[in-house]
């Protein structure tokens, strides 16, 4: 039965898979937003991002991750990108961001030269979105039509940066709640996790999972093992806490589907993506790991589409927030 159960679903997904980009829903967004205003602005990002990846790989991981974190507290609004300054406290020294977020001297530099080219104009929320999509494209994965319009926040939330970003040790069930919470569904969480296919973590990410024996000790088939003591290796119990390891063992510098065939072996790095298959929901979840797993197409096209939706959680447009002259502080 259950095995019937994952194969409808796997049909399901791949027929959807067949849709167009074209039918996703930008909100209030453009893809043409700046077409009079500053036409220059995706090749003045796409070769930034070129130039910051090839001098350093592990670039493109790390600014797919910025406008992640940039969406999930407050909306994608730039405020993550803030310094602490007047009554402003920093999301940058929110746990889950703190000696781990890369990429703001990129983003000052982008900033840089599009103030030069059309002042006044390009919000640095945009400046994340069309980045991570430069990122991913540079690293072998799928692109996409970047909406665009948004407007950069006044404020930012130290606290939201600690309560709103998942922790890599959540279970399924906060996973998906928290997902939820941003208006994200389980298959965009399945989708955005092989973001993981890319990038590093660092030892205080995965400790708690190389140590814990709890799960080991009720796996029938043992598989994690030997893993497992790599991991313990890499991180051992107590200190070396920025020591980091690969997301993605097997092509760790590739934007492809192995993050999918990693955790299906039990060989996802964190916590986190190691539940999507060792815990339960409904077979659902596993279902798309499976799918993705087994075509690479069809997880770019559901990455992508997600990746749109998480564009437009909260954005601020109209007369809201401004567009900042300085990604890392308010205009005035
Ligand atoms: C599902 C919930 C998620 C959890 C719990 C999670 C957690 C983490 C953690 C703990 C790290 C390592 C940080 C460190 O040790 O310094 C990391 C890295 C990363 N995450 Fe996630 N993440 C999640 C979802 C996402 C999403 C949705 C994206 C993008 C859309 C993403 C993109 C990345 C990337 C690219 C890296 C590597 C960054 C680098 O090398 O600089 N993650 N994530
Ligand atoms: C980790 O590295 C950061 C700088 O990136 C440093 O401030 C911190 O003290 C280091 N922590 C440990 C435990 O080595
Ligand atoms: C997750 O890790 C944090 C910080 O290390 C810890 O305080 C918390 O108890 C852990 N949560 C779970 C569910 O293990």
């Amino acid at each position: 039965m259950e095995v019937m159960r994952i194969f409808m679903v796997a049909l399901v997904l791949a027929l959807h898979g067949t849709e167009t980009l074209s039918s996703v829903d930008h909100g209030p967004l453009a893809v043409d937003y700046y077409k009079e205003s500053c036409p220059l602005v995706e090749d003045i990002v796409r070769r930034s991002v070129q130039t910051a990846v090839f001098k350093d790989p592990r670039m493109a991981a790390s600014l797919l991750r910025l406008h992640f974190h940039d969406c999930f507290v407050m909306g994608c609004d730039g405020s993550v990108l803030l310094d602490s300054e007047g009554s402003i406290v920093s999301e940058k020294g929110a746990g889950p961001n703190v000696n781990s977020l890369r990429g703001f001297e990129v983003i000052d530099e982008i900033k840089y030269l599009l103030e030069e080219a059309c002042p006044y104009t390009v919000s640095c929320a945009d400046i994340l979105a069309i980045a991570a999509r430069d990122a991913v494209v540079l690293g072998g994965g799928p692109g996409w039509d970047v909406s665009l319009g948004r407007r950069d926040s006044m404020k930012a939330s130290f606290s939201g940066a600690n309560q709103l970003i998942p922790a890599p040790n959540s279970s399924l069930e906060t996973l998906v709640a928290n997902f939820q919470q941003h208006g994200l569904d389980v298959s965009d969480l399945v989708a955005l996790s092989g973001s993981h296919t890319i990038g590093k973590a660092r030892c205080l990410s995965f400790r708690q999972r190389a140590h814990d024996v709890s799960t080991q000790d009720h796996d029938p088939y043992k598989r994690y093992t030997s893993f497992r003591r790599i991991l313990r290796s890499i991180c051992p119990k107590s200190g070396k806490d920025n020591k980091s390891a690969p997301l993605d063992f097997t092509t760790p510098a590739r934007f492809d589907n192995h993050y999918y065939l990693n955790i299906l072996q039990g060989e996802g790095l964190l916590g986190s993506d190691d539940v999507l298959v060792t815990q339960d929901h409904g077979g659902e979840i596993k279902a798309q790991v499976w799918a993705y797993a087994s075509n690479q197409h069809l997880f770019f096209a559901g990455f992508a589409k997600s990746m749109v939706k998480m564009g437009n959680i909260n954005v601020l447009t109209g007369n809201d927030g401004e567009i900042r002259r300085n990604c890392r502080f308010l205009n005035s």
